[in-house]
């Protein structure tokens, strides 16, 4: 079959993790969760396509270009953006990939403007809280759902 290719996207300050906020967000750095999710995509025969950035034009630049790519499916931490970007909520829309907006930390349990998400409703599914995991758990959840909802052109 097919490889399934899914794009990670990754939003501002998360080139930082491992020295930014452990208590929040843990000690593992951003290739180090990249490893792990790697080998898990492996399993899954997904191949993963990773970007990181502290500007929101280059995540929405990276998001409209997916459009354009075998990009089938999409894991988005938007860091900070989740609370405040219209404009990468309008480029998803356009683009109209599935996708998973995931968190290492549970906004929720947070102050009350990481409450509320701008991309949440649109999102056909949201992670929060499990450090890490989060990210696995996102893969193996948007891998699923590509496959039962036969969206992965590989099974067609
Ligand atoms: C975050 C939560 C956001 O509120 C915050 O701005 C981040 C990281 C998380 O992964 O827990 O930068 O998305």
């Amino acid at each position: 079959m097919k490889a399934m290719n899914i794009l990670v996207l990754h939003g501002p300050n998360l080139n930082m993790l491992g020295k930014r906020e452990p208590g929040h967000y843990g000690s593992m750095t951003l290739a180090e969760i990249m490893e792990s999710m790697t080998s898990l995509a492996q399993s899954l025969n997904i191949e993963l396509h990773s970007f990181q950035s502290n500007h929101e034009g280059a995540l929405v630049d990276r998001i409209q270009q997916a459009a354009d790519e075998p990009i089938e499916g999409i894991l988005i931490n938007p860091a900070a953006f989740t609370h405040t970007s219209i404009a990468m909520r309008d480029a998803l829309l356009a683009t109209a990939l599935p996708f998973i907006e995931l968190h290492l930390s549970n906004v929720h349990q947070r102050e009350t403007f990481r409450h509320h998400s701008m991309l949440a409703d649109i999102a056909s599914g949201v992670i929060a809280g499990f450090g890490p995991c989060s990210y696995l758990l996102a893969l193996r959840g948007l891998n699923d759902l590509l496959l039962t909802k036969n969206l992965h052109t590989g099974v067609k």
